[in-house]
């Protein structure tokens, strides 16, 4: 396995680029600091300590048609740094993508239509920046911010990439990397505020075990606690307008992670000293990984009032996390996953956690990227038409018609129902025999997705 001292040998090969727009009325530097960004596989990469110009290649965006598809800001999509910024490295393989500066992303998904950007503390500002460096990072970083009209809605911190967190961080059993790890996160979160963000997602990357016979899982849910509400309180005290929202996973980068599912995270949420603060960031390729249906565990978030913000991608379940484009494996599930949030009114950023395939060059990343949001707004105007679709309403009409003789006696404990309930016959075997067709609705809703109708 190579280490951080071989990464940064590695890096010092990658090209260097120039931003057109910039260079000449303001060369831009990335600084004598050594820059780092997270790749997804959760390596920290560092870029020479040398100075060099930003990197963006001209006309990279190729010309789609502006339809009805097409990504606006209104339409709230966010990508993350690390997402577009992912550069292909997996356990197997190094990297097939050049670096690009986040003031290069912001500008490239302006353009293509998002509204958010996201971030990890460390994929703006190094892990080992001087406070100088980091103020100079963050102000370049704001001025691209209100340059290219985006917004930072949600941020975040790395706590699983460093070897120190190597067995977790907030969770570790050494108290110096808990103590670390609030450090870190106390810090991000003062970052994250002064980008403006209000939803702060804590996603326990490390936050697990390969083996059992050396963590007492009964501890580590204790010590998530203790952390959560440690940080809720630092939340409320600095006045931050911020809420959190927690990221289950079930496994990898770990064998096996603590609050593996969005069951287990909303049962822990209201153990909690400010639940209230405190919700839910499901994606999807996580719950597709353990073979749950991903639209039901968000609607009981939804219902709970617990969707603080959602990561979307696609997943081919169940291996290992793929963070495929959003839609493009389980057409039929991200369809019902699409209606279920307009349907419900979910007013958060639709936020993209995903990556290009490897084999995809810079183009690929941008093609990626307006795939995502396309394919949202392509399902969110089927969502309409099975609206208004005569057939699919007066079938869905039928279904949830049934019959009403005892609807009055549902809707809650009374002593008066419950008398007469246990007195009522009720005509099961009319009940039983009745066809529901189901078949018939989703062979409807399969032709309306197919374009047939
Ligand atoms: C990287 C993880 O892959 C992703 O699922 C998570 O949402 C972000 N980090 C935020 O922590
Ligand atoms: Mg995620
Ligand atoms: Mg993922």
């Amino acid at each position: 396995m190579l280490s951080i001292t071989d990464e940064i040998i590695e890096m010092s090969e990658v090209e260097t680029w120039t931003l057109p727009d910039r260079e000449t009325s303001m060369p831009y530097f990335m600084v004598h600091c050594l820059w780092s960004v997270v790749n997804h596989s959760g390596f920290f990469v560092f870029e020479k300590e040398e100075p060099m110009t930003t990197s963006v290649p001209q006309n990279t965006v190729r010309e789609w048609t502006s339809d009805e598809y097409a990504p606006s800001k209104e339409d709230k999509f966010s990508f993350g740094l690390w997402t577009v910024g992912n550069r292909g490295r997996d356990p197997f393989g190094e990297y097939v993508r050049p670096l690009f500066a986040p003031v290069y992303i912001v500008k490239k998904l302006s353009e293509l239509g998002a509204w958010g950007v996201n971030l990890h503390d460390n994929d703006l500002v190094p892990f080992d920046a001087t406070p100088t460096q980091r103020d100079r990072l963050v102000r370049e970083f704001k001025q691209a911010l209100s340059d290219y009209g985006m917004v930072v809605p949600m941020a975040t911190t790395n706590l699983f990439s460093h070897p120190v967190f190597k067995d977790g961080a907030f969770t570790s059993n050494d108290p110096a990397v808990r103590a670390f790890a609030l450090q870190k996160t106390m810090r991000a979160i003062d970052l994250g505020a002064e980008l403006g963000a209000t939803i702060y997602v804590l996603w326990g990357g490390r936050e697990g075990s390969e083996t059992d016979a050396g963590k007492d899982p009964v501890t580590a849910v204790k010590r998530m606690r203790e952390a959560i509400d440690f940080l809720c309180h630092y939340v409320k005290e600095q006045g931050y307008q911020m809420r959190f929202a927690l990221e289950p996973k079930p496994n990898e980068p770990r064998s096996d992670l603590y609050l593996p599912t969005i069951g287990h995270m909303l049962g822990f949420i209201y153990t909690l000293d400010a639940p209230e603060m405190v919700g839910l960031n499901p994606e999807v390729a996580h719950e597709l990984m353990v073979g749950l249906n991903f639209v039901h565990g968000v609607a009981q978030a939804l219902e709970a009032g617990k969707l603080f913000h959602i990561d979307l991608n696609d997943q081919k379940a169940p291996r290992y996390d793929q963070d495929f484009r959003f839609g493009s494996e389980n057409l039929k599930s991200m369809f019902f996953l699409v209606k279920l949030l307009e349907e419900k009114g979910y007013s958060g950023p639709r936020h993209f956690d995903a990556h290009a395939h490897r084999t995809e060059d810079e183009q690929g990343v941008w093609d990626f990227a307006r795939g995502c949001m396309r394919t949202y707004n392509m399902f969110k105007q089927k969502v309409r038409r099975f609206h208004t679709d005569p057939e699919i309403q007066a079938l869905l009409k039928e279904i949830h018609s049934g019959d009403q003789t005892y609807g009055g006696l549902l809707g809650g404990y009374t002593s008066e129902r419950a008398g007469r309930l246990k007195e009522a016959t009720i005509d099961i075997d009319t009940r039983a025999k009745r066809g529901l067709h189901y078949e018939k609705l989703d062979q409807l809703t399969i032709e309306l997705l197919l374009g047939a109708r």
